[in-house]
């Protein structure tokens, strides 16, 4: 059977791509369990410092699998704690960029926001159609998005399931950055490369102070935040990256 995920290195960066093109990438359980386990595995390696997941041209994911769900009881829904595996994917470490081409629908849209940011071509289509399958999003979609965009259009989109283009996507916040459909790619693994050449410790707490600010007060998350700061100090990294300032050179960072 063809592998549902292709996972690629180059240096520092992971690079994992949906592999069912012919469902635009319907996100299944098995597909879920495949990317999230190979993901974790890349969570605990030191040589990785950044993971890139995308899909094909036409779909990063056009949703969780319609064929698999449609003839589930809530019994079994319940049981299965149905896209429980989808958590343990959006708790690794590693800084995720997603790059989007195509349709990020539903369960796609959602796997997209898990990501730490988006990079999006001109054509990509984001949305939350559930409601036209007479569901609601069940991956994160109605508090991810709200919190990234705001209420008011979280709500337009769960209760319409229009899609979005790319540059309203951008101007809401959903997607950091807008490139060519075919520049895409090359963007978002050069950002990657940029993450993953700094220091590991640095680029992993960056993203756990900023996730924070999702769950916490504000002085919660600037207490947190600061402990984090402070931690950092205990790193060879901090000292050679402030070193190589005073000396004007490059650091070489052992991303300890
Ligand atoms: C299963 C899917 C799928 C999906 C597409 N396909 N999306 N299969 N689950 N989410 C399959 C189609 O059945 C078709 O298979 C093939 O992919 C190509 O899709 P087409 O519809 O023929 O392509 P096109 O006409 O270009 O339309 C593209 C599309 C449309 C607009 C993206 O496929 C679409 O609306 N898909 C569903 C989008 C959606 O509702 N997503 C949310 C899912 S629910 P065949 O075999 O016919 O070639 C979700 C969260 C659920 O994500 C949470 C509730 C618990």
């Amino acid at each position: 059977m063809a592998k549902l995920i292709e996972l690629t290195r180059e240096g520092r960066v992971a690079l994992i791509r949906l592999n069912r093109p012919e469902a635009l990438n319907a996100l299944n359980s098995a597909l879920a369990e495949e990317l999230t386990e190979a993901a974790q595995a890349l969570d605990t390696d030191r040589g990785v410092g950044a993971i890139v997941i995308t899909g094909s041209e036409r779909a990063f994911a056009a949703g969780a699998d319609i064929s698999e769900m449609a003839g589930k009881t809530a019994e079994e829904m319940v049981e299965a704690d149905f896209f429980s595996t989808w958590d343990r994917f959006a708790a690794l470490r590693t800084p995720k960029i997603a790059a989007v081409n195509g349709y990020a629908l539903g369960g796609g849209c959602e796997l997209m926001m898990m990501c730490d940011f988006a990079i999006a071509g001109e054509g990509a289509k984001f949305g939350q159609p559930e409601v036209k399958l007479g569901v609601i999003a069940g991956m994160g979609g109605t508090q991810r998005m709200t919190k990234l965009i705001g209420r008011s259009l979280s709500m337009d989109l769960h209760l319409t399931g229009r899609l979005m283009d790319a540059a309203e996507a951008l101007r809401a916040g959903l997607v950091a950055r807008v490139v060519p459909d075919d520049q895409v790619l090359p963007e978002a693994m050069a950002a990657a490369a940029q993450v993953a050449g700094y220091s590991r410790p640095a680029t992993r707490l960056a993203r756990e102070a900023v996730m924070r600010a999702e769950e916490l007060s504000l002085g919660e998350g600037v207490a947190w935040e600061r402990r984090l700061f402070h931690r950092l100090f205990g790193t060879s990294d901090q000292k050679e990256g402030m070193r190589a300032f005073l000396e004007k050179r490059k650091p070489d960072f052992h991303r300890d």
